[in-house]
């Protein structure tokens, strides 16, 4: 028998390829941004070094304006697909040329905590670059009322989700030309995005590569701009992190109090009367996209307050089988398996938990926590969930699947 505890461990360590870890092999053979902060969080329960070190490999990829890439291409995979060559990152590592949502502030701050003693050092090493992070996402991706855009639908991380909808409707990808998917050689395709959505990615990827990335360029030659619940409430709650972290070591971060109002403001800007809920909006129309999703609940995590998400979250957790839904299952576009349209993600559960239990709402943390461990022991560190089976979807033995079980779920 092998308890879950050291199934996850395994997983850890089978995925780690030597100062960071990959979230799963085959389907996402490189580093992620976002799956290596969670990574982190995971080692630190039984090697605070190696938490370390993945934060620290993480920021070794940053660009000298300041960006971290979504994704380091450490070494080349051809089961990816598209890689370095594609995207023609220009930063110290081949990368791809987006970012993604900023949670190694937030993990580093955790880690931090488990043992300042081993921490302290490491983090005023790797603060200067948290904090450069943050202000090229203040310059480059804030709209007019303070909220942070997502450029590509994989830098919010949630590839398909319904929030992009009619942003990605307004892609003209008809010239995009051939290319050869990997990720549904890997996984079922009914789990995955569909090749309308994939086609505006890579032309997404196009319009960036042709001008090196040039974000003042972007502004304008990029059709896609959206400003979204997961970037915004994950900047927030990363610039409160870095404003605490200073304070605690003493460190010089001039300008976080006023970036944390304006980002605080932003977010609630996020709010959607009409649909009662937390929403992302096109930056571009100003439209809403009308979609309850399981970053709409990230508002704790920001530290911003909600009786009607809280009204919301409760109601989910006595009727979905197992929550969070990544769509709200009352809305037309709720799609039970396919990857951000429906399914739940315990990393995202796990970070709505971390944001309830911080703003005292215990009894909701403890039974999300509760549904989230359940959910893992009974199906698998699978990378997503059926959020009414249970059935796991996605690729398996996934890095942050285990790291939830390890630091919050088990
Ligand atoms: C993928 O390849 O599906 C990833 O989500 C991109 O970040």
């Amino acid at each position: 028998y092998t308890s879950p505890s050291e199934s996850a461990r395994n997983i850890l360590t089978a995925n780690d390829r030597g100062g960071y870890t990959i979230p799963t092999s085959g389907l996402y053979p490189y580093q992620w941004n976002w799956d290596s902060a969670i990574a982190a969080l995971g080692f630190a329960e039984f090697d605070i070094d190696r938490a370390w070190v993945e934060l620290e490999t993480l920021f070794s990829g940053q660009w000298a304006d300041g960006m971290v890439p979504h994704i380091l291409f450490h070494n080349p995979d051809p089961g990816y697909f598209p890689g370095p060559d594609v995207w023609g990152g220009i930063g110290p590592i081949p990368s791809s040329g987006i970012t993604q949502p900023p949670l190694a502030a937030t993990m580093a701050r955790r880690i931090l905590d488990m043992d300042a003693e081993a921490g302290a050092k490491r983090m005023r090493a790797l603060f200067p670059a948290m904090l450069a992070w943050h202000r090229w996402i203040m310059k480059w991706r804030l709209d007019d009322y303070g909220a942070v855009c997502t450029t590509h639908p994989w830098e919010a991380g949630r590839d398909n989700a319904p929030d992009w909808d009619s942003a990605m409707a307004g892609i003209d990808a008809s010239d995009v030309g051939e290319y050869q998917r990997r990720d549904t050689s890997h996984v079922n395709s009914d789990d995955r995005p569909t090749k309308y959505d994939y086609d505006r990615y890579i032309k997404l990827v196009q319009i960036g590569r042709e001008v090196r990335w040039d974000q003042q360029k972007l502004l304008t030659l990029n059709p896609f701009r959206v400003a979204d619940p997961t970037m915004s409430f994950t900047t927030l709650r990363a610039a409160r992190d870095l404003l605490a972290i200073s304070a605690q070591l003493g460190l010089e971060a001039d300008g976080l109090h006023a970036d944390i109002a304006r980002l605080d403001a932003g977010a609630q800007s996020l709010w959607n009367d009409t649909l009662d809920a937390f929403d992302a909006r096109d930056a571009h129309s100003g439209e809403w996209a009308q979609s309850v999703s399981n970053a709409s609940y990230l508002c704790w995590y920001a530290g911003i307050e909600s009786p009607q998400m809280l009204e919301r979250l409760k109601s989910i957790l006595t009727t979905v089988p197992h929550p969070i839904p990544s769509y709200d299952p009352n809305l037309p576009k709720f799609d039970e398996r396919r990857y951000w349209r429906g399914p739940t993600w315990a990393f995202m559960n796990m970070l709505a938990g971390f944001g309830l239990a911080g703003m005292g709402h215990g009894v909701e943390a403890e039974a999300l926590r509760l549904k989230t461990a359940r959910l893992i022991a009974g199906h698998g560190f699978a990378e997503y969930f059926d959020p009414i089976t249970g059935g796991p979807a996605g690729g398996n033995s996934f890095t942050w699947t285990a790291a939830v079980w390890l630091h919050w779920a088990g």
